[in-house]
């Protein structure tokens, strides 16, 4: 059953025509890989999906649910939660504080009930724990390597349980040990039933991981199928060797 969608989306800035009638979705339960050339629009739809750009026309659907035009705030509260292509952390708040403030926010949003702050810190000590972070728990942020970041990022966004998680390029400028574990932490948490859409250039990772991976090019889906399946396209490779 398709989860979230978005169904002829397009957009442009200015001249470019960054989005065009595109059509991508996420089946329940999976972990959806989403691919195509630099440029070819990935991060514009992720932003068309999250509320953080507005689109020209189409649609975006969770379930039953209409969310085109939707503000970030109003998608989080619907159990949607991303990251972004350059980590967006506060680098001189310590590791444990920068995932603090997100239980806060959440708590605020709505999305989490308020807990005591006994139980807020505790929750942040479990999330630190479950992305490999708690040694670093009270270095500043800043002085993170840069996987280290991705992963602070991944654990403010686990902070309020969302059923959807948007990944734009995480294991981009991650060393391989680090990406291993990345995908480890996936796979748990779609064995616990969080669905994934994950946007990365890193073959090997998303082949491995995704279920079903959606192709992009030029503001287009051209392609989709399982792993293997999109392997073969030969639009697929076209549209790489293309560009
Ligand atoms: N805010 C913006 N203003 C102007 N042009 C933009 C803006 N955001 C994206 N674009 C343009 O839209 C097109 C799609 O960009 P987008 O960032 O969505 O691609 P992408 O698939 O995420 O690429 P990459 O793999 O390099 O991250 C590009 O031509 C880009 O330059
Ligand atoms: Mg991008």
């Amino acid at each position: 059953m398709t989860l979230l969608e978005a169904v002829d989306v397009s957009k442009s800035f200015g001249g470019i025509q960054a989005l065009s009638a595109c059509c991508v979705r996420v089946e329940e339960g999976e972990i959806a890989g989403l691919i195509g050339p630099n440029g070819s629009g990935k991060t514009t739809l992720f932003n068309v999906m999250t509320g953080y750009e507005r689109a020209d026309a189409g649609s975006v659907r969770l379930r039953d649910k209409n969310l085109t035009g939707a503000s970030p705030r109003a998608v989080f509260t619907q159990g949607i939660g991303r990251t972004f292509q350059l980590t967006r952390i506060f680098p001189r708040l310590s590791v444990f504080e920068n995932v603090h403030v997100a239980v806060q926010r959440a708590g605020t949003a709505g999305v989490l009930k308020h807990w005591t702050t006994a139980r807020e810190r505790q929750r942040v000590d479990e999330l630190l724990d479950f992305v490999g972070l708690s040694s670093l728990r009270d270095l500043p942020a800043g002085s993170l390597s840069y996987g280290q970041k991705k992963l602070l990022e991944f654990a403010t966004i686990l902070v309020s349980e969302p059923r959807v998680i948007l990944l734009d390029e995480p294991a981009g400028g991650v060393n391989p040990t680090m990406i291993t574990y990345l995908a480890e932490r996936i796979q748990t948490l779609n064995g616990e039933g969080v669905t994934f859409l994950i946007v990365e250039h890193n073959m090997e990772f998303v082949m491995g991981l995704c279920d079903r991976v959606s192709v992009m090019h030029r503001g287009s889906l051209i392609a989709e199928g399982t792993p293997a399946e999109v392997r073969r396209n030969p639009a697929v490779l076209n549209a790489y060797l293309g560009d």
